[in-house]
């Protein structure tokens, strides 16, 4: 018990820390009020291009595996495990570091995913990426991937539990991209790379 409430507090703790906005800051820069105005990889890379971009991409993205992995290597169950890497998106979405804001959690959420099950993990990442080469809105591709994720979980028989979590992170992921959602409609959304101008 000692060892699932260290690895649910770590896990949180890590997906707290804000790599966008400290990257940004180091730059000069308040990631809230450039862009879109979130604390994610697509704002510093539309904002800082593409290098602190990726970096924060990747450094989200292992946020979430890390915290999976860590579970696992305490001997959590694996639902537990799941647990700590959901609780690594709830860190990066409501950061204590930002005054409990942050990010969209969708780097985050692929890297628990892949961690979990890596199988769901790549049909998330072909399909995500491609509807991101056709829209070229990074928001529709993250949307997409949480839709991609609870069905092919489901398809694959996977245990309840998974495709529970997984549905709830999709959830969570659309929910978050709620400003994004009016954007689409009202056709304002930002296409990847696109340099965004004030904070909206
Ligand atoms: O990962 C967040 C992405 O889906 C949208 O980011 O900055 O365009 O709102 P942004």
């Amino acid at each position: 018990i000692l060892n699932t409430l260290l690895a649910l507090v770590f896990a949180y703790l890590l997906g707290a820390l804000p790599a966008a906005a400290w990257i940004a800051r180091s730059r000069g820069i308040d990631i809230r009020t450039v862009g879109s105005g979130n604390a994610g990889a697509t704002n510093v890379q539309r904002t800082l291009g593409w290098g602190p971009g990726l970096a924060v991409a990747l450094f989200d993205v292992f946020k979430g595996a890390a915290a999976v992995w860590l579970a696992r290597w305490l001997g959590l169950l694996p639902e537990w495990a799941a647990m700590c890497g959901a609780l690594s998106i709830l860190g990066h979405n409501y950061s204590p570091f930002l005054g409990f804001r942050g990010g969209k959690g969708v780097a985050t959420s692929f890297g628990t995913i892949v961690a979990i099950d890596p199988l769901v993990g790549l049909c998330v990442v072909i399909l995500g990426v491609f509807t991101v080469a056709i829209t070229r809105y990074v928001s529709a591709g993250s949307m997409i991937g949480g839709a991609v994720a609870v069905t092919t979980a489901f398809a694959l028989g996977r245990p309840w539990w998974e495709v529970i979590l997984l549905l709830l992170l999709c959830v969570l992921a659309v929910w978050q991209h709620r400003e994004n959602i009016k954007r689409l409609q009202e056709g304002t959304e930002r296409h990847i790379g696109k340099k965004g101008g004030a904070a909206s």
